[in-house]
């Protein structure tokens, strides 16, 4: 996510405008910059720390500015891509979070109108937009720009010799803070809290015209009253968005974070990477990863292997770098959300000088594992801060689904309707989030134990894995997943009235297979808990605690479970006290071997 902030008032803006910004690094970011206004707009943007900034910036004067944390998704990190963007003459300076999915078009239509451009950005066409249709209304001139843009937008633009902001939002959050003939914009609350806490939330197709003692809201092009808040949060609390923790914070986000990803592949309009091209000799299907991710490799096996009918090995990065066998006739995926895991580096590496088609899934632009490979998958979940992973893992299902659907050996008719289905998930996830209370009062039951099982079958088996790992590694619980079929393969001789286990009873061709799974371990004294479907009352009455979760096609249930998961995980450490976002002795990104 990037962070957009601006000024417009009676102190210099370059000391406000850099402090700000510093409220908003939380949201992770590669490189930064400002814009200051004073009879023309000088530009400041490099790839910095905002504190390096600070230290290098000479002292621009200007009452009014703009300034931008970039977490870089069109275009690597660099000073051409970072912003403020300005349009040809250099008066009118646009920072800009979002997506714009339509930037080709505009940029080949403007370029051939003779603008020049000087990054390889989306947010660079808005300026000269606004350039392009500046007839003297600059109001007008902003209106018929967003018109041609379709995407998501926050931005302010700057322009030389004017004593106000404009500021714009459609599908990505900005407020206005107020104070005493001055006022501030930003993306978020935390970047106002040191000089005022009174706030506007602006809405989807809002525009604003800030002054330093005037603010214009339109809605559409006619006037609104936006409600003044008062906030009464931290920073640090505001950071979090009022949640608790940044894990909690990032699992809500996860309806997002699937339309982000989404919607980025679909305006591409061309698969996310050539998994396998007519007529290549691949003999050999293999993904590495680690973790989390690891968890996510395996359901990618289960897609593969459901909806293009070729044999996928699943090998942990750590072991292959060891033992594995790769040829060039190899197809390998890696999955690694920071980018940055010494053993899937490691594995990157090997696999390349064995000369296999590689692809690597990332969530981090510019990372080292996107820097090796040639054929890089983002996913778009933004900073994830959080040590235990959440919104990473669901982009990188969304990905892997995205990745394997264009190569289905599956009619169009069903081709299409997966399709369809996947784009409704986030609607269904909410479903799942909107069921929060009941599943933190679960995470105060199990909260009670020091060992659980998580089962499951079939394209499940992986998410009990996951819920196991994600209990694990924030409660403290020690927590086993287990392919249901297996536990009376002797983990049964664990099995009491002490070890709860979490039975994933999906509808799908195993579930038969789960209810017996239940009734086997609720014969030996271990409660259960039960992720069931909506309307599974055979589910319900065999499980102490059922946690019902919408249906969706079993190929996708994973992405439904592992919120119930996620949430159990989460609240089982809250009611044990745990520093869930920290876990001793963890790390967010494991760059050691
Ligand atoms: C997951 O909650 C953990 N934080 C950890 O297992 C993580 O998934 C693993 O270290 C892999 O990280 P990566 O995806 O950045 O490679």
């Amino acid at each position: 996510m990037c962070g957009i902030v601006g000024y417009i008032g009676e102190r210099q803006a370059q000391p406000i405008l850099l402090n700000c910004l510093q409220k908003l690094e939380y949201r992770g970011y590669d490189s930064c910059g400002i814009a200051v206004s004073q009879s023309n707009i000088q530009v400041y943007k490099d790839i910095i720390r905002i504190k390096e900034m600070e230290k290098a910036l000479p002292k621009i004067e200007g009452m009014a500015g703009v300034g931008h944390t970039r977490w870089a998704t069109h275009g690597g990190p660099s000073k051409a891509n970072a912003h403020p963007h300005c349009d040809c003459t250099g008066k009118i300076a646009v920072v800009h979070n979002g997506v714009i999915t339509n930037y080709h078009k505009l940029r080949q239509q403007l370029v051939s109108e003779g603008h020049n451009f000087s990054s390889q950005t989306d947010s660079e066409v808005i300026p000269h937009l606004v350039e392009k249709y500046f007839d003297g209304d600059l109001e007008k001139a902003i209106y018929l720009a967003l018109r041609d843009v379709e995407g998501s937008y926050a931005i302010i633009i700057l322009a030389a010799g004017e004593h106000r902001l404009i500021a714009a939002r459609k599908d990505s959050p900005l407020i206005i803070g107020i104070g005493d003939r001055e006022n501030f914009i930003a993306s978020d609350v935390p970047a106002v809290l040191d000089y005022t806490s009174r706030v506007i939330y602006l809405e989807d197709g809002d525009t604003a015209v800030i002054a330093k003692d005037n603010i214009k809201v339109k809605s559409n092009g006619t006037g609104v009253d936006r409600k003044e808040h008062k906030i009464l949060w931290s920073v640090e609390d505001a950071q979090k968005a009022g949640y608790e923790h940044f894990m909690l914070k990032e699992i809500h986000e996860q309806p997002k974070v699937i339309r982000d990803t989404l919607s980025e592949y679909i305006s591409a309009g061309a698969p996310a990477a050539n998994l396998m091209t007519p007529g290549d000799t691949l003999e050999d299907w293999l993904i590495l990863a680690c973790g989390t991710s690891y968890h996510a490799a395996l359901i990618g096996k289960y897609i593969i292997e459901e909806l293009v009918r070729i044999p996928v090995r699943v090998e942990l990065a750590s072991e292959f770098n060891y033992w594995g066998q790769t040829s060039a006739k190899t197809r390998a995926i890696v999955i690694t959300q920071s980018g940055e895991t010494a053993d899937a580096i490691r594995a990157i590496k090997r696999l390349k000088e064995k000369g296999c088609q590689l692809i690597t899934i990332t969530n981090v632009v510019d990372s080292t594992a996107s820097r090796l490979t040639d054929q890089v998958v983002y996913t778009r979940a933004g900073l994830e801060i959080s040590v235990p992973a959440t919104k990473s893992f669901m982009a990188q299902l969304i990905a892997l689904y995205w990745l394997v659907l264009p190569y289905a050996r599956i009619d169009n008719r069903r081709k299409d309707s997966l399709i369809t289905e996947l784009r409704q998930l986030p609607g269904k996830v909410q479903q799942v989030l909107d069921n929060e209370a009941v599943i933190a009062e679960y995470g105060r039951e199990l909260s009670k134990y020091e060992n659980a099982f998580f089962i499951g079958r079939g394209i499940n088996f992986p998410l009990s894995l996951e819920g196991a790992l994600k209990l694990k590694e924030i409660s403290y619980i020690h927590a086993e997943g287990y392919a249901a079929g297996e536990l009376k393969h002797g983990p049964f001789a664990l099995l009491s009235g002490d070890t709860p286990v979490i039975a994933i009873a999906a509808q799908d061709n195993t579930y038969e297979a789960m209810l017996t799974n239940i009734k086997e371990v609720k014969a030996r004294q271990s409660p259960v808990m039960a992720l069931i479907v909506e309307g599974d009352d055979v589910g319900r009455d065999l499980a102490d605690w059922a946690i019902a979760v919408p249906e969706v096609h079993p190929i996708f249930s994973p992405l439904i479970n592992v919120v119930a998961l996620q949430l159990l995980a989460y609240y089982t450490a809250k009611h044990r006290g745990c520093p869930i976002d920290f876990p001793r002795n963890l790390a967010k990104s494991v760059t050691v071997e």
